[in-house]
């Protein structure tokens, strides 16, 4: 239905003459949703960035999460996460500002994580600030039989405040009640695809469940280091009016830091399995 263009060698796609839109047909959603599935990034170029038509299409993908940080929700639509250096007064508008994001997968220390994002566009600095992504299928799949199978049934925690530590502000106290550190499977069968693909990542995994310490962490290393061979990894360099969706179940993602002299403000959904999909605990 689309012409879809690669992005890099082994996953991601471009869209081309497709507009996210009011008027989309069930059957051009349902072709996306194909796409989606296949190249695990999705590429729309020359999109709106009007909220409501960014939330209303993202919700046909699953139900939508209204992220923790609640202080960087648009005033408009709480389905919408703002990513932004941004000043209003003396309060940034938007979270992650403007320093290096390191690897995540979003939402990995939620009992029920997200199976997408659809992040947005609307104002860039002139260099800097481009986002990688990871394809943890493929990863997985290239690993040596030998530590495909010591991972076999493996859990590790995800730690939010980790995350925060290095990249982020600090989460308030209910906001750490709704993220304590999780469990979840080291490996996620893709709810959709059935594929699994590595569910870990160096911003948030901080160990592996019932290993000792230096061999969890020596895996962990080894894993991280893996995961991110250039063969694995596309950095895309955004254009205003550039919408990616992702999958979150099989890619993780980055940011680099970008001169905070320029404004940059990305909008995002972030999408929810059906429950009945989400991980397993
Ligand atoms: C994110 O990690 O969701 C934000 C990435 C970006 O700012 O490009």
């Amino acid at each position: 239905m689309f012409d879809v263009r690669p992005l890099s060698g082994s996953f991601g796609a471009e869209v081309i003459g497709f507009t996210i839109g009011e008027n989309n047909t069930a059957e051009q959603v349902e072709a996306v949703k194909a796409l989606w599935a296949k190249h695990k990034i999705l590429l729309f170029r020359e999109q709106s960035m009007d909220e409501k038509v960014l939330v209303d299409f993202s919700r046909q993908f699953g139900e939508l999460e209204i992220h923790v940080r609640t202080e960087y929700l648009s005033p408009h639509h709480p389905e919408v996460l703002y990513i932004s250096n941004i000043k209003d007064g003396d309060r940034k508008i938007g979270i992650l500002a403007d320093t290096e994001v390191g690897w995540h997968y979003d939402q990995i220390y939620l009992p029920r994580p997200a199976v997408g994002s659809l992040l947005c566009a609307d104002i860039l600095p002139p260099t800097g600030g481009n986002t990688e992504f990871a394809d943890m299928a493929a990863a997985y799949q290239s690993l040596p039989e030998g530590t495909r199978e010591r991972l076999k049934g493996c859990r590790a925690i995800q730690s939010y405040e980790a995350f925060n530590r290095a990249y982020s502000v600090p989460t308030n106290d209910a906001q750490k009640k709704r993220s304590p550190d999780i469990e979840h499977p080291l490996v996620r069968r893709h709810p959709i695809t059935g594929k699994d693909a590595l569910y870990l990542c160096p911003g948030m995994t901080t160990e592996i469940v019932g290993w000792n310490a230096t061999e969890s962490s020596e895996m962990l290393e080894e894993l991280f280091e893996w995961c991110v061979k250039p063969e694995f990894v596309y950095s895309h360099q955004w254009q205003a009016g550039d919408a990616i969706l992702w999958d979150n179940a099989c890619t993780m993602h980055r940011r680099d830091p970008f001169d905070q002299n320029y404004q940059r403000l990305m909008k995002r959904t972030t999408i929810l399995p059906a429950a009945h999909l989400a991980v397993p605990v």
